[in-house]
């Protein structure tokens, strides 16, 4: 299976059904290494399930370059296939994407282009668009631009709130992401300038 290196930052919940998938008969890719920017209760789904994890966060850097290339060092330590950004909320740095560009899927909750940012959810609630979704993304160097690997929609109902829509969102982002990481497992991906293809099964 592909080696797979999960960044997050905040409950894990993405983290944990990756883990769980990840477990299910078949599955393409396995979980090597949890990293994480800060306290947070991500941590504890990689103690859990017996994944190794580390710290590398931005203060106890001098700067954002040191806290970059620390970073890259902890997650290069793994030797990952793929690098999945569930919930980071940290924008990466350029030796980290020097060293595993085109091979970071990062899951965004908003239809991208619109709503980029760490802000999706309340954003799209204020603009008051009927629709919004999850998109799961290859990383490039801008904040939400990379390409595009799958998007589902996700109604916004007149009752909801950021909790409500941000849950029914995540259920989406949950199934999507573990889907989009087993094809690019199992088939790689093609990307031209802003089109990423998940080649077809040959059988
Ligand atoms: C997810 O909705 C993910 O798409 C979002 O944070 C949430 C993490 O949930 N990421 C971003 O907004 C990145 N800009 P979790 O901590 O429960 O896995």
């Amino acid at each position: 299976p592909a080696k797979v290196v999960v960044l997050a930052s905040g409950t894990g919940s993405l983290l944990r059904s990756l883990i769980d998938a990840s477990r299910s008969d078949g599955y393409p890719a396995r979980i090597v290494a949890v990293g994480v920017d800060r306290v947070c209760p991500a941590e504890e789904h990689a103690d859990d399930a017996g994944i190794a994890r580390f710290r590398v966060a931005l203060r106890e850097h001098p700067d954002r370059s040191a806290w970059d290339r620390a970073l890259t060092d902890a997650v290069a330590a793994h030797e990952p296939d793929l690098v999945v950004t569930a919930g980071f909320m940290k924008i990466l740095g350029t030796v980290f994407l020097d060293r595993f560009g085109g091979r970071i899927i990062n899951t965004h909750p908003a239809l991208l282009p619109s709503f980029p940012g760490a802000h999706a959810v309340p954003d799209a609630l204020a603009y008051g668009v009927k629709v919004t979704g999850s998109t799961v993304h290859l990383v490039d160097g801008g904040v939400d631009t990379g390409p595009i690997l799958a998007q589902e929609p996700v109604p916004v109902l007149d009752e909801d709130d950021e909790t409500t829509l941000h849950e029914r969102i995540k259920v989406v982002e949950r199934r999507l992401l573990a889907e989009v990481v087993a094809a690019v497992a199992t088939r790689g991906v093609v990307s031209d300038g802003r089109k990423a293809v998940i080649p077809s099964d040959r059988t």
